[in-house]
């Protein structure tokens, strides 16, 4: 099955069962000032899901567009994204578990045509905060699951959310799919053959800062089916990359590069899937690459994306003909046509100054590498200031050369540079940043420090 085709018999299955199908939201939140990105199709809904009425009703199901930078260095092998889609359904206050999971079951086994024998459950095994799931067990046992391919696991695999530090979370049921030869008669979620596919959240409780856990004043229902993963594994692929929303990306490259992919994986799967989000974010015509926020998250992808297109040979300016094959894989999406010179524009300009800089950096770098155990302050900061590097990227070239680096003295070269002093500037920077991740949090307040 295509990916257009598992997109659009979700939303219609979905419609199916009177849902209204909402457009994919922006990938930079628009009324939430909390978080960079959209990372989940969840995040625009909250305020439904604390109660707020939704316009469209209390059956919603929507593909939503999302950007997660928080594991951009995983990204490189089979499955990691920085962006993704996520196919949801959600119930605002209106069906709860018994219903979800019925849908869910027959989704996938009657419109998917997965056989039953190739599935298992996990479910919340209970703790403090909340007891275990013996319903959401109990109505997969009811629609024929077995026994031994039920798992009951801790919070930190059946739990989601909330998606800051405060909001709406609760226990989970995810689905997995048996990738392998016969599928075991029991599911053992530490081996790898069985792949993760969908997540129905049951987010019935509210985080508070306290760090505690209220009843929500409704049950709702929060699933996240992730598009590219779901459209490899009905392919029978390992690997994302070799589906239609990749390939076509990963064939322009090896064309630029002269290089075979089965050679050359993880610099391939970099470059495309950060250059699609670079294309994603830019396409809104909000943000373009500079030192701060989505800004700088966006300068990142791009120039981590050239640092791997220069090491796999690339000499000549190539990101706007990465790009190019993209559009058509995504003829869902109006803001790609219509964003197509700005996105094409900026490309380019940030290559052309990155370009600039990159080898004489990277040389310079190279020296540092060889000579210390650990990179100050001035170092790194001179790689920045001087040579367009972003700490980040710094970092990750230190760690495969095993040398260390010192980012605090890093955030106080830069503080110096600035003459602002911590204190002020750590009370500039608090407040306001929610998620959870305390990757992100140390980026925004790097990037805050960055614009000052
Ligand atoms: N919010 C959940 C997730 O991101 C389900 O959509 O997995």
């Amino acid at each position: 099955m295509k990916a257009k085709d598992l997109r659009k018999k979700f939303l219609d299955f979905f419609a199916s069962k009177q849902h209204a199908i909402l457009p994919s939201s922006s990938v930079i939140p628009e009324n939430d000032p909390t978080v960079l990105f959209t990372t989940a199709g969840m995040q625009p809904l909250v305020p439904f899901l604390m109660g707020k009425k939704h316009p469209k009703g209390e059956r919603l199901v929507d593909a939503q567009k999302c950007i997660r930078t928080n594991d951009i260095e995983e990204v490189g092998d089979e499955v990691h994204h920085t962006f993704f889609e996520m196919l949801g359904n959600w119930s605002l206050g209106d069906y709860f578990k018994k219903e979800a999971i019925a849908w869910s079951y027959e989704f996938l086994t009657k419109e998917l045509d997965i056989p039953p024998e190739k599935l298992a459950i996990s479910v919340f095994k209970g703790d403090k905060d909340a007891p275990k799931d013996e319903e959401a067990a109990s109505y997969w046992k009811e629609l024929g699951i077995p026994e031994e391919r039920v798992a009951y696991l801790p919070k930190s695999e059946n739990w989601w959310g909330p998606a800051g530090q405060t909001g709406p979370c609760g226990p989970d049921t995810e689905m997995f799919y048996w990738t392998g030869e016969k599928a075991p008669k029991k599911f053992d979620p530490e081996d790898s053959r069985w792949v993760e596919i969908w997540n129905d959240v049951f987010m019935q409780y509210n985080k508070k800062e306290d760090g505690s856990f209220e009843e929500l004043s409704q049950q709702n229902v929060d699933t996240g089916m992730g598009l590219e993963r779901v459209t490899a594994v009905l392919q029978g692929k390992e690997d994302d990359y070799e589906t239609e929303l990749f390939s076509p990306i990963i064939k322009t490259i090896g064309k630029l590069s002269g290089k075979k992919y089965k050679d050359n994986k993880k610099a391939m799967r970099v470059i495309a899937d950060h250059l699609k989000a670079a294309v994603f974010i830019l396409a809104e015509q909000k943000v373009a690459p500079s030192n701060v926020d989505q800004g700088y998250v966006l300068r990142r992808l791009i120039r981590r994306a050239i640092r791997y297109g220069r090491q796999l040979g690339i000499a000549d300016m190539f990101t706007t003909q990465v790009a190019e094959p993209i559009f058509p894989i995504y003829t869902e999406y109006d803001e790609l046509k219509k964003g197509k010179e700005f996105i094409l524009t900026e490309l380019k300009k940030e290559e052309e100054r990155f370009t600039q800089t990159l080898q004489r950096g990277l040389n310079v770098l190279a020296k540092m590498l060889k000579e210390k155990k650990e990179l100050s302050g001035k170092d790194t900061f001179l790689l920045f200031q001087s040579y367009g590097f972003p700490i980040e990227m710094t970092e990750e070239l230190a760690k495969e050369k095993k040398v260390k680096v010192d980012k605090k003295a890093f955030e106080k070269a830069y503080e110096d540079h600035q003459n602002l002093s911590r204190k002020g500037a750590e009370q500039k920077f608090k407040g306001g940043l929610a998620d959870a991740s305390e990757q992100t949090t140390k980026l925004h307040t790097a990037t805050h420090l960055l614009n000052q």
